[in-house]
């Protein structure tokens, strides 16, 4: 199996020239069965106002952005995973939205809101769902989410073997450290894909990157270069969850001394 990011800037509220700039990177793209999508591909991120995150948003069954995806996934027999600023019911959410050939898949809406992105997005609803696609068992997540190990770890205990996690990183070089660490312990496969540029202050950090069952950095981008990134991957690999021939990261799991994980501890509360 071939995943790949594909590292590109974005236009922020102008999404015909988002998708011209798609349609280029993917112009440079070789073989791919899964490639991931920076987060807020269809609107970019740094929204100047509540008006502007709102407008810039779709509704998954009314979007240029996806059918462009769709078309993209149909006529080159592959999937892709984007985040996606989805508008539903009135409400807004970061999400990502997993399209192959037979049109869009499923949703994840990101539950670990950064910063700003609390004026403008509802935090998810959907919990952490995983998608049994051709290519095998695809999970997602979105930038900040990173930083929740809880979020990796579901979706690896509920079968994940790619998990794809479209990126905006402002933080310098945090979030390209800690996911090996999230591949290694869970070991699964995981694809970065962050943006470059600038939007107003925020200066976004490139460096996509794809991760391994084995915590190694398989490959990575420049941090301001728009670049497709691809590794040629076995699946089976993420199935093995032993990590010495007496250890297995779930079964070796103890839940029953890590009560406080599912609730709120009081520290946390009173924030
Ligand atoms: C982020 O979650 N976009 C940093």
């Amino acid at each position: 199996m071939i995943i790949g990011y594909g590292q590109f800037e974005p236009a922020l509220g102008r999404r015909e020239e988002t998708l011209l700039r798609l349609e280029g990177l993917l112009a440079t793209a070789g073989d791919l069965d899964l490639l991931v999508l920076p987060e807020l591909c269809n609107s970019g991120y740094h929204f100047s106002s509540a008006e502007m995150a709102w407008e810039t948003s779709e509704e998954i069954g009314r979007s240029a952005f996806v059918d462009f995806l769709v078309e993209t996934c149909r006529q080159r027999n592959m999937f892709i995973a984007s985040g996606f600023n989805e508008r539903d019911k009135g409400v807004l959410y970061n999400s990502a939205i997993l399209v192959g050939p037979g049109g869009a898949i499923g949703t994840y809406r990101k539950l670990h809101l950064f910063m700003n992105e609390k004026d403008f997005f509802q935090p998810g609803n959907l919990g952490l769902p995983v998608f049994e696609t051709d290519l095998g068992t695809i999970g997602l997540l979105v930038c900040f989410d990173w930083v929740f190990p809880e979020a990796w770890r579901v979706l690896a205990l509920k079968g994940a073997e790619v998990i794809c996690h479209p990126s905006n990183l402002v933080l310098v070089g945090l979030a390209q450290q800690a996911v090996p660490v999230h591949a290694l312990t869970n070991r699964v496969f995981i694809v970065t894909c962050n943006r470059i540029g600038r939007e107003g202050d925020l200066h976004f950090t490139g460096n996509s990157l794809i991760a391994g069952p084995d915590g190694k950095v398989i490959r990575r981008a420049s941090t301001e270069g728009a670049e497709i990134g691809t590794a040629t991957v076995d699946p089976e690999l993420a199935r093995n969850k032993l990590i010495t021939p007496r250890n297995h990261i779930f079964r070796d799991r103890r839940p029953e001394a890590y009560d406080g994980l599912a609730g709120r501890p009081a520290a946390a509360t009173k924030a």
